[in-house]
């Protein structure tokens, strides 16, 4: 079946001075935590980090709150479960691997620490002679966005198997064992943001490129002095060298 490119979304994180925009993360953080979490764990991104969403430390205390996380065997052997504190992270809603693919039609639902680094879309000429010396980092999030919203009936003569559903941007098949996850006016947004799946992509999209890459804003900042510096610093060894050579032949 022919793989659908996915489309390039405008993400305020992309270019040179890309930042985050917050409310776009709080939205999609929403989504996740009341969607996509049922399936998804974040087991590298701890509660106290939603801190740099703009949230205090006791709305952080009170979220990690309404998780429960194993704590180590008992000495009966029984896993011991408590609330989570802050210094927690995204639990797996799964036991393990193996009951979570076999709640899933034999898919384990991946762990979205890193899934916005570890999907990417292929961009072919001109653009990939630039991507070697600029990477485009914002295939991640275009390929989730794609993915969420390009659930299709599959084509006549197309047949998917039992439990899974036809969606052309699935990068390793037709067809892929979630089920389309979002509906309209499925989140209660209170900041006037559209309901719709396309938004809701769009944020949690956003949030999965928070979740795996939280120093981007920094890095683009460091990135960009590091350039400025370089150019003077090649300006005054440029004037030393002349002075130095002044009256030299
Ligand atoms: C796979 C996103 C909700 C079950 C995936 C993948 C992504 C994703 C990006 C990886 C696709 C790939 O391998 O290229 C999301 C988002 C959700 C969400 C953003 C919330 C809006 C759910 C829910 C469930 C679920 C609620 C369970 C009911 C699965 C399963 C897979 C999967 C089983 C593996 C599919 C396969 O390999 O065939 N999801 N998901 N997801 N998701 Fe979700």
């Amino acid at each position: 079946y022919p793989i659908h490119k996915p489309e390039q979304q405008d993400w305020t994180f992309a270019g040179l001075f890309g930042h985050y925009d917050k409310g776009q993360l709080q939205r999609g953080m929403k989504v996740y935590t009341e969607v996509c979490s049922a399936c998804h764990s974040m087991e590298l991104v701890s509660f106290r980090t939603l801190e740099n969403l703009g949230y205090s430390e006791a709305q952080v205390k009170a979220f990690a709150a309404n998780y429960e996380v194993e704590d180590g065997p008992k000495a009966d052997g029984e896993m011991f479960t408590r609330k989570a504190v802050p210094s927690d992270y995204f639990p797996s809603p799964f036991p393990n691997k193996e009951a979570a693919a076999a709640s899933n039609n034999g898919a384990a639902p991946p762990d979205f620490s890193l899934i916005a680094k570890a999907r990417g879309i292929e961009r072919g000429f001109p653009q990939f002679v630039f991507d070697m010396f600029w990477p485009y980092q914002e295939g991640g999030p275009d390929y989730i966005h794609a993915l969420l919203t390009g659930y299709q009936d599959p084509p006549a003569g197309v047949e998917v198997a039992e439990g899974t559903h036809y969606n052309p941007y699935f990068a390793s098949a037709a067809a892929l064992a979630m089920a389309p996850p979002l509906s309209d006016d499925q989140v209660t947004y209170d900041d006037g943001a559209p309901q719709t799946v396309d938004q809701y992509s769009k944020d949690v999209s956003a949030f999965l490129m928070w979740a795996a890459e939280p120093h981007l804003e920094d890095r683009k900042r460091t990135g960009f002095m590091v350039m400025v510096f370089l150019l003077i610093f090649t300006g005054l060894i440029y004037l030393t060298k002349k002075s130095v050579y002044a009256n030299k032949e």
